[in-house]
């Protein structure tokens, strides 16, 4: 059987996986905190969690809130910074056979741009995924990924300053997330990946106010798997670029939704939490699924549930 799936096609380095099972940043740390768990080198592809230009420590706490079927979460992109990445992580990376993706994030174009140059060229580096799901703070805190001119312009600034990949990730907080896949894909997006968490709140009765220290965060788990479903959907069907598909993942059948929906690969998020081997559970159930139906090649399922 091949699972292969090459995720970017139009570039000169190419993004090749295994097979389609990736993990989504913010939810696998760096990869290597699940290595003795199990074999990780057998996933299509790692997400690291969201890079900045300066280690953040976060939001205040509590920064988690369980939801019906979901995980609210306003961590607030605490990490160490694309220099600590650079020095402590990649070189680890650079000897393992999953290509690691690192997901970027900044308050500014500039800050897109500085982190995509710094990540071109560093060994243990397959690609980079750019979170367009940030505030944009020089134009009033409104996601990069909302309207379809900044999306474009952050997609743009980085294909400038770097050879590797690139992937861009949507968010859902946006009136047309076709049309923004749209203008990203022009800017030279090799690939186009969703969704990130669409924004949600709690409020505790007893304290009388908003549970999470933030006020307000980002809604993920199997509560948002048929909004997620649909945007991949209606991405798919307006990209000429492969799609990564993600959202509400707990089990190979949510994965094939996805792959059936028209997404070339898969992403892993909040499952981890609970079961820390799901990526490879799901992968596995793949695979037991393409034997069962006789199918040859991952290329059979990709967009074949569309109608
Ligand atoms: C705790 C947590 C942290 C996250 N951090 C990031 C991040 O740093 N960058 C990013 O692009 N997405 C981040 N995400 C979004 C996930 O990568 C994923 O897109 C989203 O959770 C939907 O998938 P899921 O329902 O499978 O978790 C985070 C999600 C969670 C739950």
């Amino acid at each position: 059987m091949n699972l292969s799936v090459q995720l970017a096609p139009k570039n000169k380095k190419g993004l090749l996986l295994a097979n389609p099972v990736m993990t989504a940043s913010g939810t696998f740390g760096y990869g290597t905190e699940y290595s003795h768990l199990f074999d990780i080198q057998k996933l299509g592809a790692i997400v690291c969690k969201g890079t900045t230009l300066k280690p953040r420590e976060g939001n205040p706490q509590p920064r988690l809130a369980e939801t019906p079927c979901g995980v609210l979460n306003s961590i607030g992109l605490q990490n160490i910074g694309v220099e600590a990445v650079i020095r402590e992580k990649a070189p680890v990376w650079a000897g393992w056979q999953v290509p690691v993706v690192v997901n970027i994030v900044g308050e500014s174009i500039e800050d897109y741009a500085q982190l995509a140059g710094k990540l071109d060229g560093v060994a243990g580096i397959g690609g980079i995924e750019v979170n367009i799901g940030c505030p944009n703070i020089k134009a009033g805190g409104a996601e990069f990924g909302a309207r379809p001119e900044s999306a474009a312009e952050v997609t743009a600034a980085v294909k400038a300053v770097t050879s590797l990949p690139v992937l861009v990730k949507l968010t859902p907080n946006t009136g047309d997330i076709a049309g923004v896949a749209k203008v990203v894909m022009k800017a030279g997006a090799d690939a186009i990946s969703l969704i990130n968490t669409p924004r949600g709140m709690v409020v505790d009765i007893d304290k009388r106010r908003p549970l999470l220290g933030n006020i307000f965060g980002g809604l993920s788990g199997p509560a948002i798997k048929p909004i997620a479903l649909y945007m991949v959907y209606a991405v798919a069907g307006a990209v000429e670029v492969p799609v990564v598909g993600g959202g509400g993942i707990i089990t190979a059948s949510d994965a094939l939704e996805f792959i059936m929906a028209g997404a070339s690969a898969v992403q892993v998020g909040t499952a981890n939490f609970t079961n820390p081997r799901a990526p490879l559970d799901v992968l596995e159930g793949i695979e037991q699924f393409m034997k069962k139906e006789g199918i040859e090649d991952i290329a059979e399922l990709i967009g074949v549930g569309r109608g």
